[in-house]
């Protein structure tokens, strides 16, 4: 029997876009170079996603066949393009290299496009509702520098650039294709003050009290609870006294039961969720030292927000 799907694609558009593509009729299957690989969702694309969604099995199958084919950024062995002037190259925790993530295995290169596509279905993988939700939390703020950890394809930090265009953004990440990529993808957008580098970010080499907002957004449950607590000291650490941080990550819900429950329906591409059912975000910022701590949970998408200021 197959296993039936844990979650439905988040975005009503998104998924009636994809239900336009018949399961039954297989769409040509599209040939993805670099000139093309930012093109929006194409119909084979649009009916693989159908089908992970209803035969989670067969669709992972038909992505791997498909992903093997899939280019991306490249850049010298040793990543010197990318990180930081004069920075050594990060440490790599095990989990990081040996967890698949969303049936993904973040070493690979060849899943950017997939990850890229992905953002028709997670709301805050697109630019502009992200944007709208910074604008939100930091309205009237005038930050000279930002940092966004764990940024993945780029999205939250290009977001913090257009609404503080005035400021210098920089994102970062351990997976050197999806640094590489961000900075295609901000090129194209034409964002100027954002900036990738490869860093962990458990671990980076800015300097004490030097930024003036912080934000991770959906990286803390990716991982095993003392990495992601180290990511919270590691954003205190950096960030200004007075300077205000962000963390927009899975819901932590009320009772143990509801946790669970997320836990067991994410059961698979969500591997540490259980883990970040442990952590408790909220109680970790505050344990931390920050102090107006404050949650959020936006009636617009499925996550919560949390706020706070370093005193
Ligand atoms: C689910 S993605 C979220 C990406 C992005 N923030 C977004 O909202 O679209 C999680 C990202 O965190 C990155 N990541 C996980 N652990 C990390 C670490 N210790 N240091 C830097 N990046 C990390 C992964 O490589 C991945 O790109």
């Amino acid at each position: 029997m197959n296993a039936p799907p844990t979650r439905a694609p988040q975005d009503p558009r998104a998924r009636a876009a994809m239900e336009q593509v018949p399961l039954d009729m297989v769409p040509p299957k599209p040939v993805i170079t670099l000139e093309n690989i930012f093109d929006p969702e194409t119909d084979y694309e649009k009916w693989m996603m159908r089908l992970i969604w209803t035969d989670r099995e067969r669709g992972q199958k038909v992505r791997e066949e498909w992903i093997a084919g899939l280019p991306y950024f490249d850049g010298p062995a040793d990543n010197s393009d990318i990180l930081p002037p004069g920075a050594p190259p990060p440490n790599v925790p095990l989990h990081w290299l040996r967890v698949p993530i969303h049936f993904t295995p973040l070493p690979d290169p060849r899943y950017t496009r997939s990850v890229y596509i992905a953002k028709n279905y997670f709301t805050f993988t697109r630019i502009e509702p992200a944007q709208e939700l910074f604008a939100r939390i930091y309205g009237g703020s005038r930050p000279r520098r930002i940092l966004d950890f764990g940024t993945g394809l780029g999205t939250s930090a290009m977001a913090l650039a257009r609404l503080f265009p005035q400021a210098e953004v920089i994102g970062i990440d351990l997976a050197p294709h999806f640094v590489r990529f961000a900075r295609k993808w901000a090129e194209r957008e034409r964002i100027p003050n954002v900036t990738f580098y490869l860093q962990h970010a458990g671990e980076t080499v800015f300097a004490d009290d030097s930024f003036d907002i912080v934000n991770e957004s959906y990286v803390l449950h990716e991982m095993p609870q003392p990495e992601a607590a180290k990511i919270v000291h590691e954003m205190r650490r950096v960030l200004r006294p007075g300077g205000r941080a962000s963390w927009v990550d899975v819901i932590y819900d009320d009772t143990e039961e509801e946790r669970q429950a997320r836990v067991q329906r994410a059961r698979g591409p969500e591997p540490f969720l259980g883990e970040y059912m442990k952590l408790n975000v909220e109680q970790t910022v505050r344990a931390s030292g920050f102090i107006n701590v404050s949650k959020l949970r936006d009636p617009n998408w499925d996550c919560m927000v949390i706020t706070a200021v370093k005193l």
